[in-house]
């Protein structure tokens, strides 16, 4: 099959494009770069199944053409990362917004197969773990800029599902907990690859708040073979389904692992939300993901640990710290 990947050399685009690619498909990625990287699909340039497009989503003449040529669209081009809609919120609502819309119009034009990410961030300030995909979404106040990227997403959501609803449009809605694995960079405020960077280097691994907000972290391994099941089960279209691992660690807990895996002598430093993001900062305190959903419509499980994460981590960043290295000694 065709397949087309908007943001396909960011991190989760380019372990998708790696399956795909290797379960003997075609694919099209277009980024435009922002916060992906070149390097994480130069690997796959040789092949003549690949075909990068560096530009943007909101091309929409590129973008007609593109759609209209393939079988599949996995629209993985979005505004990422808190560090980052915190500082250019204008871009990350029109990205996230315009970007699917554009999507969306061409994929229901051509009557494409097409999957739309969404994420955990939708669920807001809700306390009821698990979160359901039929909870009620509590988001914060307009003037605290972190509640954009949710309402961006969950508006992409109710775009996709009227596609649904109007004209049957073969869609998938993933709600995606916090993916991590090789490739993921901490540039962008993303946590395990931040504090397993700093551990690697011995340097003081900062915690934002008191730690004792936990996460879920689930494999890109893991997330990749669920999202393409969702797109190849008709029984998915037009649903909203979680997708993740549902192991619950604290950020304090997940610093220690960190240092304990890499045999590291970083210490911990606790830094208040607002000093790292401005004034207030609202997080929350706990996101755990019902995957039973998952479950029942494709036998969706995970299979790596969160100290597989963290090994697997690990090992990407000590490649980067050695070759680096290297590259200064000659
Ligand atoms: N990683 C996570 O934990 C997580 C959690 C929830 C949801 N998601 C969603 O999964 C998707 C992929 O996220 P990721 O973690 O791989 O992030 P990423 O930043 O690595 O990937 C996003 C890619 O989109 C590209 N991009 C951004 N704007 C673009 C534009 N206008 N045109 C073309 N390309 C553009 C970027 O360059 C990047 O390569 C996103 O929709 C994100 O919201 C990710």
């Amino acid at each position: 099959m065709k397949i087309l990947i908007t943001g396909g050399a960011g991190f989760i685009g380019s372990h998708l494009a790696d399956k795909l690619i290797g379960d003997g498909h075609h694919v099209t990625v277009i980024d435009d770069l922002s916060t992906g990287r070149y390097s994480n699909i130069a690997h796959l340039e040789e092949n003549s199944r690949f075909r990068l497009i560096i530009d943007t989503v909101l091309n929409a003449a590129l973008m007609e053409e593109l759609i209209r040529e393939t079988d599949r669209v996995y629209h993985m081009a979005s505004a990422v990362g808190v560090r980052l809609i915190m500082e250019q919120p204008v871009k990350t609502i029109e990205t996230i917004f315009h970007g699917t819309d554009t999507v969306l119009k061409f994929c229901s034009r051509y009557r494409k197969r097409v999957l739309i990410p969404s994420t955990s961030e939708v669920y807001g300030k809700g306390i009821s773990v698990p979160f359901h995909e039929d909870d009620d979404l509590l988001t914060g106040a307009t003037d605290k800029h972190r509640w954009a990227y949710a309402c961006a997403k969950t508006l992409d959501e109710f775009l996709a599902l009227a596609h649904w609803k109007e004209t049957q449009l073969p869609v998938v809605v993933t709600r995606l907990f916090n993916t991590v694995g090789p490739r993921q960079t901490g540039q962008y405020g993303m946590v395990v690859p931040r504090f397993v960077q700093a551990a690697l280097k011995n340097e003081v691994i900062e915690v934002h708040g008191d730690g004792t907000q936990s996460r879920c972290f689930g494999h890109v391994a893991d997330v990749v073979e669920g999202l393409t099941r969702l797109l190849e089960t008709p029984a998915c279209f037009g649903q909203v389904v979680n997708l993740g691992n549902s192991e619950e660690v604290s950020i304090n807990d997940l610093a220690e692992r960190a240092i304990r895996l890499t045999r590291s002598s970083s210490s911990i430093k606790y830094v208040p939300y607002d000093e790292v993001y401005g004034e207030g900062f609202e997080d929350m305190q706990r996101r755990v993901p019902s995957l039973e959903k998952a479950r029942s419509l494709v036998g969706y499980k995970p299979t790596r640990t969160l100290d597989d994460i963290i090994n697997d981590v690990a090992a990407d960043f000590s490649g980067d710290i050695a070759s680096s290295s290297k590259q200064a000694g000659s």
